[in-house]
């Protein structure tokens, strides 16, 4: 028997508010039919006044538990994916503790910027496989509307915030590729590259800054990189592409989300796509895309999904997990 990292639930949060392309004309040198035929994106949502990072995790942890049917008590450790916590400290994995009412157990963040989620899970699974929990929250939330430049039009349009969250419990399995749970991973960081997606501002610069990327050459790294990590994960797992029912990527862009799927091999009708409706989320996309697709009737249990991400560092990744 082998000790497996199983998801039992999943659940998403996004703000109330909807802006549609179209908003951006207004204050702009944009337009919608541009945002949409560049990146995909026709809408995303963004967080209320004093709505914050930690508000919406809590939320979309709240429906993961939900789904999960499982009680507090047998939580064992959370796990936040994001670049964006509500304070420079605490963590915002403690402040969801608090707020979930949980006074056991342990709590941290993980910063990865886009590939957070993709770090968060391969940490959750060691610490399941490790023996040093049976239980733990994985969620990625975002509100990365706060450090966008709002004169930039090659970033604002592009992000928008929310959060997503699993939780993964420790099953036994035989071993095999056939075992529910996460299967494999790949991790990846080349910090060469932080000219081409960073926030020029923090703590220890004393400004909070707003986020600079130079599109293109992301776009060129992301497809290159995430048909190879995704790959290099299959393998790692004695599977091909062959075997895949789902790509979960990183919501950036339909062109990224595409032009991966047709370096796999796979067709679109393989491939969960929200970045319609959701624009980029950072670490917050692939929870929310597993959550809708679940949702959406998509995603079905024995499912063989791979989520991949890159984001700021460079840092990107994949994992192979049967639903
Ligand atoms: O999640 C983390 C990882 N991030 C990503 O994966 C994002 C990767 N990059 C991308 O998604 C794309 O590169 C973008 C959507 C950001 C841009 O698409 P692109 O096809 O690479 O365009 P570009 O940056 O090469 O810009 C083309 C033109 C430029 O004008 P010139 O220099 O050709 O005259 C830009 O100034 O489009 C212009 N442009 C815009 N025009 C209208 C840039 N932003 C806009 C805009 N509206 N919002």
């Amino acid at each position: 028997m082998t000790r497996r990292a199983v998801v039992t639930g999943v659940g998403h949060y996004l703000p109330e508010r909807v802006v549609p392309n179209s908003e951006f004309e207004s204050t702009l040198d944009t337009t919608d039919e541009w945002i949409r035929s560049r990146s995909g994106i026709e809408r995303r949502h963004f967080a209320a006044e004093g709505e914050t990072t930690s508000d919406l995790a809590t939320k979309a942890a709240r429906a993961a538990l939900e789904d999960a049917g499982c009680d507090l008590d047998a939580v064992d450790a959370i796990v936040v994916a994001t670049s964006t916590a509500d304070l420079t400290f605490p963590s915002a994995a403690t402040m969801v503790q608090a707020r979930l009412g949980m006074t056991s157990g342990f709590a941290f963040d993980v910063q990865a910027v886009c590939a957070g989620f993709v770090y968060a899970l391969s940490n959750a699974n060691a610490l399941i496989l490790s023996g040093q929990a049976d239980r733990v929250l994985v969620i990625g939330a975002e509100t990365f509307s706060r450090i966008m430049d709002w004169t930039d039009r090659s970033t604002c349009v592009l992000f928008g915030d929310g959060a997503g969250a699993l939780l993964l419990e420790a099953q036994e399995g035989e071993g095999r590729n056939t075992d529910r749970g996460i299967l494999a991973v790949d991790l990846n960081s080349d910090g060469r590259y932080k000219d081409l997606l960073y926030v020029d501002g923090g703590v220890s610069t004393q400004t909070t800054g707003h986020l600079r990327m130079q599109g293109n050459q992301v776009f060129r790294h992301a497809v290159e990189k995430l048909a190879k990590t995704a790959n290099t994960s299959l393998e790692r797992a004695g599977l091909t592409s062959d075997d895949v029912d789902w790509i979960v990527p990183h919501q950036a862009n339909i062109r990224i989300i595409q032009g991966t799927a047709k370096k796999m091999g796979l067709g679109m009708d393989k491939v969960v796509v929200t970045v319609q409706d959701h624009g980029n989320t950072s670490a917050a996309s692939i929870p929310l895309a597993l959550s809708v697709g679940k949702q959406k009737g998509q995603i079905k249990s024995g499912d063989l999904i791979v989520t991949e991400a890159i984001g700021g560092g460079l840092a990107w990744g994949s994992v192979v997990v049967r639903w």
